[in-house]
């Protein structure tokens, strides 16, 4: 690279890094910011805290037959999970992409008429068994991942959308009332018993998978680094001041789903460069989630976007191609969203000489020819983002770890987090990084627990089925 681009692309990189102090700084702001959220009501400022109805964190005991729904990113699940009651259990699934026009141009009824129908084409294909005339209601778990005020076990309205889903008429609407009437429409014979968040689900499934005792450690955390972020906890009674807990008698706490995309959405501390600013902008919900729009899969791509075609308008790269093009960038690379975080993986850990295998990926998925220098700087900030990424993604982790110490104070066993999502199984390194920043933080500090991070694949579908298990 010359040393006058190289200069400009190392400045734009350090806008993306992140320090120590700052990691510890925001741990503590981010513990704070728990509190605030559990005692406030939902405003744009804190972040929603949302208590779960989920009382209790499996065994590994549970039995019996279950159906999941899990309407996540792209695609909607389903599944039926066979509960061994040995911490295993038998699946089987479907997947579905979810239409765009669904996601978007179109009503909460032809959405939810659209789920309704594969869960009851599912049932055909494999539990026939429950078809028949006067045959036993199957109960299923409803794993929903966006953020809702859940009143109930089985009741919640959708606050917002995020990640792309953009419907409006189906906002404050029970989502759970929506799935059980276009299901009882197809007379499918299912009980929608349970919501549950994709993360309350990965903690769940984790913590029935996790055999403790031979394990030595405590899922304490069900998180997701996926097209979203996200993480679950359980939290004492005594902490949550907005629930009333007295109906919880012989409970200690309940799981909280924190919907940490919002923390610190106010951006008190939280590092925002202008390209944060010009991603914000062009989201549905601007001004929301914004930890998120920092980390997970759905705004890596598009921040290594908006941040090349920042150095293109100053000059720096793209010049060329752009006069040999007569004045236009190739489709993909100007128009937001199409720059997908899987491409930011495979140029992250290009090798290659002369980063030959970036210049095949960066023809292939965005039809751009690049020199090598362009390839470089793309590389360059490519790392940065997703360092930045992960190191922001450690400190949900670690202020929930040491905020629960004192509930596993008389416990030997280490902490275990749950996680799940393309993010953090895929993106090269991603995982070591988020590990290392935590151990910066070092939050049980002075104690012997340690922390390891666990991979929960598709847990969330067998975490809805344990809370329809618990329902009545
Ligand atoms: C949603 C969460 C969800 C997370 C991971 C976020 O955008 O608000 O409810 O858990 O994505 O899927």
């Amino acid at each position: 690279m010359n040393s006058q681009l190289k200069e400009v692309v190392d400045k734009v990189a350090a806008e993306y890094s992140i320090s120590n102090e700052f990691l510890i700084k925001a741990t503590d702001k981010f513990e704070e910011s728990m509190d605030q959220g559990l005692k406030s009501s939902p405003a744009r400022e804190y972040m929603p805290m949302i208590p779960t109805f989920v009382t209790d964190i499996p065994t590994g005991k549970e039995r019996g037959l279950f159906l999941a729904g899990d309407l996540g990113g792209t695609n909607f699940r389903v599944c039926s999970i066979y509960l061994n009651g040995d911490h295993s259990f038998d699946l089987k699934q479907s997947k579905f992409k979810i239409p765009l026009d669904l996601m978007t141009n179109s009503t909460a009824e032809d959405l939810f008429s659209y789920l309704a129908t594969k869960v009851d084409a599912f049932l055909d294909e494999h539990h026939k068994e429950f078809r028949a005339e006067g045959s036993e209601i199957l109960k299923l778990g409803f794993t929903f991942s966006f953020p809702v005020n859940q009143t109930a076990l089985n009741k919640g309205t959708l606050i917002r959308w995020t990640k792309g889903f953009d419907l409006p008429d189906c906002v404050d609407k029970d989502v759970v009332e929506l799935l059980q009437t276009h299901l009882d429409n197809l007379k499918a014979n299912v009980k929608v018993a349970a919501l549950a968040n994709d993360t309350v689900g990965t903690l769940l499934s984790r913590a029935y998978s996790n055999n403790s005792s031979q394990s030595k450690t405590n899922t304490i955390v069900g998180a997701i680094f996926g097209t979203g972020t996200n993480g679950a906890y359980f939290e004492t009674f005594d902490k949550i001041p907005k629930l009333d807990s007295s109906k919880f008698k012989d409970k200690t706490g309940m799981v909280i789903n924190t919907e940490w995309g919002s923390f610190d959405n106010t951006l008190e501390i939280l590092p925002s460069t202008r390209y944060d600013k010009i991603i914000d902008a062009q989201t549905s919900n601007p001004g929301y989630h914004l930890f998120e729009k920092r980390i997970s899969g759905m705004f890596l791509g598009e921040l290594l976007r908006v941040t090349l075609i920042d150095l293109f308008e100053q000059n720096h790269i793209f010049v060329e191609l752009f006069k040999s093009r007569g004045g236009t960038l190739p489709h993909r690379l100007a128009e937001p969203w199409l720059l997908d975080a899987e491409v930011l993986s495979y140029l992250q850990i290009d090798d290659s000489t002369d980063l030959k295998m970036s210049e095949l990926i960066l023809q292939n998925h965005l039809r751009l020819p690049t020199t090598k220098e362009e390839r470089l700087v793309i590389q360059t900030l490519t790392k940065a983002i997703a360092h930045r990424a992960a190191y922001l993604s450690a400190v949900p982790l670690a202020a929930i770890a040491r905020r629960v110490a004192e509930q596993y104070k008389d416990d030997e066993n280490d902490f275990e987090f749950g996680l799940d999502g393309s993010v953090i199984e895929f993106y090269p390194g991603f995982k070591d990084s988020v590990l290392e920043a935590i151990n910066i933080i070092n939050p049980l500090k002075g104690s012997n627990k340690k922390i390891h991070l666990s991979i929960a694949k598709d847990g969330s579908g067998v975490g809805a089925a344990l809370c329809a298990s618990t329902a009545l």
